[in-house]
């Protein structure tokens, strides 16, 4: 045994990010298929999460990674009022390399031999055309293309909720729950950011947008002529009297570079893991920026997946993403009497969740 995995057996049975009720390593080796699955919890229901494919460097880092995930599934269905536990699946490889229908197949079996305990999804690597195959060998995958029974695309969700958990922070701010004649920036416009730039719209907030791709950028402005583009993060982030900042590119977008210049009041968007490290909840807090918990507002995917198991049905799921707004405020709420930072509220009434179901 390395010291690295020694490091995450300690990890896993000793430290408080554990507590992980089962971790289940898998190989098949005529595919080339190493996955880890991690259950952290089912103390509300069936660990539900997605299956990342990606390239570790090694495989200590790949199980570490599965982990924290699966971790971080638990507190996200828990606050998303599911009843599902959280988990979450590596497979160890660069996709591009290595996937294969087979491959595909012999980690489905895997998934198959938890009989249920596990649900997966796609996630960074896996695509819907991925779930397909996958769900060929069990009932627990979701994220299939609504040919095969699933949802689809899960952005449209992700949009609505992220748009509620705006609309329940400009409440607590700002005492309305309208974006109108607010000033909103949009970083990242890609799957996510273009639909939450239609709510925005139509809702009349002056939006600022920016984004790496070039495409996403034209797609934006051929709709939405109004919309303001500007260079990049560092612009957007500076823009004179913005009020509402949204990150939905990728994750750290909160950090030390960014924090100390925010213009706006809010920050509340699609993009998993916004706070780039622990300590920068407590920074925001200090400049007087009201922070909406990233995986409380982007819960809409997962609301939509959780639904596939179910006999996929939009409306029941839009009207399950509604509540962010009221999830929101009630975070709001218990940061304020606790005086605590709205992230650390958020991951104490999760915790408190899954106590409770695991009492029942
Ligand atoms: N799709 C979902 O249902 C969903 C659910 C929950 C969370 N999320 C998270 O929301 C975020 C966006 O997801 P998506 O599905 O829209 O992804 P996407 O890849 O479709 O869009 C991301 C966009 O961000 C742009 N981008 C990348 N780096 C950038 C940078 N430095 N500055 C500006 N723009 C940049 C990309 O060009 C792209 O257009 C991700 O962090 C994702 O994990 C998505």
């Amino acid at each position: 045994m390395t010291a690295a995995s020694d490091g995450v057996l300690h990890t896993l049975f000793h430290s408080e990010q554990g507590g992980h009720e089962q971790v289940v390593l898998c190989q098949d080796r005529a595919t080339g298929l190493k996955a880890v699955i991690a259950l952290h919890s089912t103390a509300l229901g069936p660990a539900l999460g997605g299956t990342r494919f990606y390239p570790y460097a090694t495989e200590a880092e790949a199980v570490a990674d599965a982990l924290n995930l699966a971790r971080g599934m638990s507190y996200k269905n828990a606050m998303a009022g599911l009843d599902h536990g959280g988990g979450k699946a590596v497979i160890i490889g660069d996709p591009e390399q290595i996937k294969s229908e087979e491959l595909l197949l012999a980690y489905g079996r895997f998934v198959a031999s938890l009989n249920g305990l596990y649900v997966t999804a796609c996630d960074v690597g896996t695509y819907v055309a991925d779930m397909d195959v996958v769900a060929r060998t069990n009932r627990w995958t979701t994220g299939r293309s609504p040919e095969n029974g699933g949802a689809g695309d899960s952005s449209v969700l992700t949009a609505f909720g992220v748009f509620q958990g705006m609309r329940a922070s400009a409440q607590e701010l700002w005492g309305d729950p309208t974006l109108r004649g607010r000033k909103v920036g949009v970083a990242g416009v890609g799957k996510v950011g273009h639909y939450l730039v239609e709510h925005l719209v139509s809702d009349g907030a002056e939006v600022y947008v920016t984004d790496v791709r070039e495409e996403s950028v034209r797609r934006i402005t051929e709709k939405f002529p109004q919309v303001t583009v500007v260079a990049d993060t560092d612009a957007l982030i500076r823009v004179e009297g913005l009020d509402v900042y949204a990150p939905c590119a990728l994750g750290g977008a909160l950090n030390e570079e960014t924090v100390p210049f925010l213009t706006a009041r809010i920050v509340c968007g699609a993009a998993n893991n916004q706070l780039a490290h622990p300590g920068i909840e407590k920074d925001l807090v200090e400049r007087g920026i009201l922070y909406a918990p990233d995986y409380v507002v982007n819960a809409g995917g997962v609301i939509q997946v959780a639904d596939e198991l179910h006999g996929f049905d939009f409306d029941r799921c839009k009207a399950k993403a509604v509540k962010i707004f009221d999830t929101t405020l009630e975070i709001f709420a218990r940061a304020k009497a606790d005086g605590i930072p709205p992230a650390a509220a958020a991951d104490r009434i999760a915790e408190q969740r899954m106590a409770e179901a695991r009492r029942a």
